[in-house]
C-alpha cells in the first residue's frame, strides 16, 4: 500500500500510517546510503525541478543528491538567476517549466502557501520545502526518523522546542507530525515568538525554559529568524542567549541521554553554545545524514512507489 497523499505539502493532517511508511522506506534507504554504489534506479526516466525561491544549504543539496540516488535527472532552478528578475510570475514560471515535460517539483517559496498555489497551475507532484513561516514537512520527518533511529521509537518520548516558535516552519511541521505519532510536543521561547494563536497546534506552549526542559528526551534548538522580523523582539541576543540558549551548564540539568538536535543553521553561542553543539548528546549531523534518506523515501513513494 502507498500513500493516501499525492503531494507532500505538510504535515498538518498527514496520517500515522502515511507518516510511518515514510519513516520504514527512509530506514531502507539509509541502508541504500551506506553500500559501495549508493545508488537506485527507483525514479530512472523523472525530471524533477528544485524551484527554490529561498535561500538553502542543506534543504536543497539534500534534495538534488537524493534525486541522483534514485537516478532521478534534477534540474535546478534559483530565482536570484532566473526570468523571475524580469517580472515572469510564479504561474508563468512554472508553467513554463512544465512545458518542457518534468515530473516532479521541489519548491521553496518566502511565502506560505506557495506549494499548495502550485498544485493548482501543473499535474507535477509537489513537495513543500519550506515555505514562508508555514511548513517544511521534509524537516520535521528527517527530524522524527533521528529521534526513532536512537529511541527505537517516538509515541510517549517528550520534546521541547526552544527558540523562535513564531517565525518557524520547522516548529509548526514538528508539532503536526510529532502529536499525530504520539510524542508531547512543548513549545518554548519568549512570550513575543509565541504563536498567537495557541490552541490551534494541540501542544503545550510556554514561556518557562524549566518547564520545558523538565524530563525531556529530545531538545531541538531554533534560531531566531531576524530576517523574517519587522522589529525587535526581544531586548537583546545577551538576554535571550541568558535566558534561553542552552549552554553546558544547563545541558548538565537534562537527562544523560537526551538528544541535542537543530535544524542548522545554527548560530553558535546564542541558541546554542558550541560545546553542547558539538557534545555526544548533538545529532545535529545525523538530522543532515537522515535528511538524505528522508528526501528519497518521500520522492520515491510520492512517485508511486511502494517496495524498496
Ligand atoms: N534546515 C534547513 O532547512 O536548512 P537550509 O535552510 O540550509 O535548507
Amino acid at each position: 500500500m502507498g500513500l493516501h497523499i499525492q503531494h507532500l505539502l505538510g504535515l498538518e493532517g498527514v496520517s500515522k500510517e502515511d507518516i510511518t511508511l515514510i519513516l520504514d522506506t527512509a530506514d531502507s534507504f539509509y541502508s541504500v546510503l551506506e553500500r559501495d554504489i549508493p545508488v537506485v534506479p527507483t525514479l530512472r526516466g523523472k525530471t524533477i525541478v528544485n524551484l527554490f525561491y529561498e535561500n538553502s544549504t542543506r534543504t536543497r543539496i539534500s534534495f538534488e543528491l537524493a534525486e541522483k540516488r534514485l537516478s532521478a535527472s534534477p534540474l535546478n532552478f534559483s530565482a536570484s538567476t532566473s526570468s523571475v528578475n524580469k517580472g515572469e510570475s510564479l504561474r508563468d514560471t512554472i508553467q513554463n517549466i512544465e512545458a518542457m515535460k518534468i515530473d516532479m517539483v521541489v519548491v521553496r517559496h518566502q511565502s506560505a502557501g506557495v506549494p499548495y498555489f502550485l498544485t493548482n497551475c501543473t499535474d507535477a507532484v509537489i513537495v513543500n520545502a519550506g515555505d514562508g513561516l508555514h511548513e517544511h514537512p521534509t524537516q520535521a520527518l528527517l527530524d522524527m526518523m533521528t529521534i526513532r533511529r536512537h529511541f527505537g521509537k517516538l509515541d510517549g518520548l517528550k520534546v521541547a522546542i526552544i527558540g523562535d516558535i513564531f517565525h518557524s516552519r520547522v516548529a509548526r511541521s514538528n508539532a503536526w507530525g510529532m502529536t499525530t505519532m504520539g510524542m508531547n510536543v512543548v513549545l518554548c521561547g519568549p512570550p513575543t515568538l509565541l504563536p498567537q494563536h495557541r490552541d490551534s497546534l494541540g501542544v503545550k506552549i510556554t514561556d518557562n525554559l524549566n518547564e520545558a526542559l523538565d524530563g525531556a528526551d529530545v531538545v531541538m534548538l531554533l534560531r531566531i529568524q531576524l530576517e523574517r522580523q519587522s522589529s525587535g523582539t526581544f531586548p537583546s541576543i545577551r538576554e535571550y542567549r541568558d535566558r534561553y540558549g542552552i549552554d553546558i551548564e544547563k545541558m548538565r540539568r537534562l537527562k544523560p541521554n537526551v538528544l541535542i538536535m537543530h535544524p542548522g543553521p545554527i548560530n553558535r553561542g546564542v541558541e546554542v553554545s558550541s560545546d553542547v553543539a558539538d557534545s555526544p548528546n548533538s545529532v545535529v549531523l545525523e538530522q543532515v545524514t537522515n535528511g538524505v534518506a528522508v528526501r528519497m523515501a518521500s520522492l520515491f513513494l510520492l512517485g508511486g512507489g511502494e517496495n524498496v
